[in-house]
């Protein structure tokens, strides 16, 4: 007896049966050629919020078939030009990736009470080190300073637990550390030293809560006069340049998957650094690294409703896409991916690199897979790559800073040596040791999550913000942000050149 296939009309039918009708209009051929599998999800994603009746008709299945062929990945082939010689192709990669120490942790008060103690020692170091000349009156426990009598210079390094305004007009910070803590009054006013006086009220609206400082100041009662703040800080450097004249370029929030994703623009990047535009090509060759700081995919489930802004519904198909076009940029030049809050990895920080499951599209050997943050010294610069989620907290906390200045809140960050000073304002994983402690000084810190683009120095330290690959979402229409997609900064590591490439106009 033969046995007699199902045909796909009769699976789908059966399959969506007691959820969906399917209606007498609809022919085998209309079907015949489907995946059935994931045209059965498609159909019942379709009828799941909607009010209408649940029977399938022609039209609507022409109309679910249309929206999976949008959602399918498109072959990417880029062909690099044949007479195109990149200068960077002959170079040897110098590039070492710093190995993170993944530490399991719970989250009980008592990790989160050792993860804190790890955090003020390390800072601690930071600052007693990085000022050694102003520890001379240092007092290190800062329950003994209520012992010190009036008058007294002290200088104290602790935690901020809070910053307040008094009625005068005065700031009043409380520092604390393993032992007690100190009332700090920074005066709007001093007797004779106005300026100086309003230098130092200035200064205290940039103290964040959960920083680490120091202060120096005369023990007034139950109160320390500040004197000065320390902050950690990095130290004032000429940033090296490399021997060959190399480019790295730097990328984030490409947001793969939504239908907000500049994919026309980003395959014209491809193209550019395949050498098959005539525009900055020099440039193009010189390219060496790029650095991919997070929010690579759009993700799924990210905020509430996010389906209705995706092309592509399926977490790994977005992945797909992502490390095909990746797999573009030639294979001589070394990128470095990292994720972020969009991404496939728990939420909280410090994030673990991409699992394998997302990353069966990588082609090459150049694509490297890194934590967030992650440090990699490329040539002979330390190059930090964070993803930015804590960006939000200090543009809220920080007076001054801004989603219109990226650099800005970044400056902040790299004087609080944390990439998440403030505690609540982004989740963290207590961690035994604060891997998001700045241990080590970058000559570049490369962030995104803003969608901004934004370039500063800072104490030497080149800082780029390097914008976004999608265009203005809904969301940052409500809140009045204007994104700048599809510029790419590049840096010239002989020259410290930084230039910005603009993908949106058609190149010549
Ligand atoms: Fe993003």
């Amino acid at each position: 007896m033969s046995e007699t296939r199902e045909s796909a009309l009769t699976e789908i039918a059966r399959r969506l049966s007691g959820m969906v009708i399917v209606s007498a209009d609809i022919r085998e051929e209309d079907v015949a050629d489907a995946d059935i599998e994931s045209l059965v999800g498609h159909i019942l994603d379709f009828y799941k919020e909607s009010q209408k009746p649940n029977v399938l008709g022609r039209d609507a299945l022409a109309e679910i078939r249309l929206s999976m062929q949008q959602q399918a990945p498109k072959q990417v082939e880029v062909t690099p030009s044949p007479d195109y010689k990149p200068y960077a192709m002959d170079y040897k990669p110098a590039y070492t990736i710093r190995k993170t120490r993944h530490m399991p942790t719970g989250a009980t008060v008592a990790d989160f009470a050792e993860h804190f103690n790890d955090r003020l020692a390390k800072m601690e170091r930071i600052i007693s080190e990085g000022h050694a000349g102003s520890m001379s009156n240092r007092v290190k426990k800062i329950e003994n300073v209520k012992q010190y009598a009036d008058g007294r210079e002290v200088t104290i390094v602790g935690m901020v637990y809070s910053v307040s305004t008094t009625k005068n007009g005065n700031k009043m910070i409380t520092i604390e550390d393993e032992t007690g803590y100190a009332k700090v009054i920074v005066s709007s006013y001093t007797a004779g030293k106005q300026d100086k006086a309003a230098g130092l009220s200035a200064e205290a609206e940039r103290i964040a809560p959960d920083e680490v400082i120091g202060i120096s100041g005369k023990v007034s009662g139950p109160f320390i006069i500040a004197k000065s703040i320390i902050w950690p800080d990095i130290p004032v450097r000429t940033r090296p340049v490399t021997k060959d004249d190399l480019a790295i370029a730097f990328l984030s929030d490409i947001h793969v998957g939504s239908k907000l994703f500049l994919e026309k623009q980003f395959r014209r990047f491809l193209e550019w650094i395949n050498g098959n535009i005539d525009y900055r090509k020099q440039l193009a060759s010189k390219v060496k690294y790029i650095v991919v700081s997070g929010d690579v995919v759009d993700g799924i489930g990210v905020y509430p409703n996010q389906d209705k802004e995706l092309a592509i519904l399926d977490i790994y198909k977005q992945y797909d896409l992502l490390f095909e076009l990746l797999s573009e940029i030639p294979e001589y030049v070394e990128v470095f991916v990292l994720p972020g809050n969009h991404d496939a990895v728990q939420r909280a920080e410090p994030q673990p690199c991409l699992p394998s499951e997302f990353t069966s599209k990588i082609k090459g050997s150049n694509i490297h897979l890194l934590p967030n943050p992650g440090y990699v010294r490329i040539e002979n610069l330390n190059v930090l790559a964070y993803h930015g989620t804590s960006l939000d907290s200090v543009i809220q906390a920080v007076k001054g800073c801004s989603y219109a200045e990226p650099a800005r809140a970044m400056e902040e960050i790299l004087r609080a040596r944390h990439l998440s000073p403030i505690y609540g304002g982004n989740p963290i994983v207590p961690t035994k040791e604060d891997n998001l402690v700045m241990d080590e000084v970058p000559d570049i810190l490369h962030m995104g999550h803003l969608h901004k683009n934004g370039y500063s120095e800072y104490h030497g330290t080149l800082i780029v913000n390097s914008g976004t690959w999608q265009a203005r979402t809904s969301f940052q229409a409500r809140m009045g942000h204007i994104p700048t997609p599809a510029i790419l900064p590049i840096y010239e590591t002989l020259t410290r050149n930084l230039v910005a490439i603009d993908f949106n106009e058609t190149m010549s």
